[in-house]
């Protein structure tokens, strides 16, 4: 990434926080590979995010080098690409300290992320969760990104990250870049195989998502199982037929045959038949993926090495932008 050579900016981060799944695939790491070669690429695995629930350590250390093997599997290139651990680079903390004073109790309020987590955590809502958004302004701001592809899930911590760079900018002009959310709407939201009503969640029973790492027998069990309706015919509604219309997206996304030819092709064959299809475009999707998955969690060395080295390049990047940012708030810097 030199400087004289810049290409706009993505950011994009994914929590080691459950298993990846055909949602995140779909939805996030999908647009990554089409976009990585017109932007200059941070792809990070935000484990300091998913502290903000309660994690098993040697299942939250297993699970962060698991995600930066399945970003490198999923196609995405690490000597070009800077592709790390979000807790490698201090400037992530340093600048979420700094904006936390920029953001406002009641917009954080109004988050639905942290309504909802609030909520199924009764027992643990934490401050971590109440800034859960202003750390990850900081993922962003820190890398001057253009752009941050995302599903549809985060929206709205994409606007509340551009409210708090142009609020700080107002104040300090031109410090931050106000980024741009990138949400493809057909990949947008992945819903989940057991509930069609609600997106596929890592956070969910195993048999409501289909995970990166699954065997072809688990994929098809799966598919063959998840919630439809009692109809038979193969239409795209999902107002009113929730789980067909995610089979048939699933299907159209994964195989890139429209949903017109799909429909037409397919009316008239049974729910089996979709099911069947979907299953065989994610097994043939995911089969590349976890052989190349397979083979680099075999080579510890190479993962930790990559990481350490992606994690200074970040570092070199973060710290420009933190230089500006303490320099103009007249924190004295000998
Ligand atoms: P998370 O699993 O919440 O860390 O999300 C990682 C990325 O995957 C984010 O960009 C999410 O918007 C995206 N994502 C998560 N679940 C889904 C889903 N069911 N459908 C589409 N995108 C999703
Ligand atoms: N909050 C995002 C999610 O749960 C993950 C994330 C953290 C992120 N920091 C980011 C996504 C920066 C994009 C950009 O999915």
């Amino acid at each position: 990434m030199s400087e004289s050579a810049r290409k706009p900016v993505l950011f994009s981060g994914i929590q080691p926080s459950g298993t990846i799944h055909l949602g995140n695939y779909i939805g996030a790491m999908s647009n990554f590979l089409l976009l990585e070669k017109d932007f200059d690429c941070l792809f990070s695995i935000v484990d300091l995010h998913a502290l903000t629930v309660r994690q098993d350590p040697a299942a939250l250390r297993r699970r962060t080098l698991e995600l930066a093997a399945l970003y490198i599997a999923s196609g995405l290139n690490p000597d070009n690409s800077i592709i790390y651990c979000q807790s490698h680079v201090p400037q992530h903390a340093e600048l979420a300290w700094i904006l936390n004073c920029f953001t406002y109790m009641g917009e954080l309020g109004r988050m639905t992320q942290f309504k909802d987590k609030a909520a199924s955590h009764k027992d643990n809502i934490n401050a971590g969760l109440f800034t859960y958004p202003v750390l990850m302004a900081a993922d962003i701001l820190l890398y001057q990104t253009d752009v941050v592809p995302v599903g549809a899930d985060q929206k709205q911590h994409l606007e509340i990250t551009r409210d708090i760079a142009e609020r700080f900018n107002a104040i300090h002009p031109g410090v931050f870049r106000v980024p741009e959310p990138y949400i493809p709407k057909e990949t947008a939201k992945v819903m989940s195989l057991m509930d069609p009503e609600r997106k596929m969640s890592k956070s969910d029973p195993e048999d409501s998502y289909i995970a990166l790492t699954d065997s072809e027998d688990e994929v098809r069990r799966k598919f063959r199982r998840a919630v439809t309706d009692s109809e038979a015919d193969i239409r795209f509604d999902p107002e009113n037929k929730p789980g067909v219309s995610n089979l048939l997206s699933i299907l159209s996304t994964l195989s890139k045959e429209s949903m017109d030819s799909l429909v037409s092709r397919l009316s008239g064959q049974g729910y089996g038949k979709l099911k069947e299809e979907a299953a065989q475009a994610a097994i043939e999707t995911l089969r590349p993926i976890q052989a190349r998955y397979n083979e680099l969690m075999k080579d510890k060395e190479y993962m930790a090495n990559t990481l350490r080295h992606n994690a200074e390049r970040a570092q070199a990047l973060a710290q420009r932008t933190l230089r500006k940012v303490y320099k103009k708030l007249g924190l004295y810097q000998p």
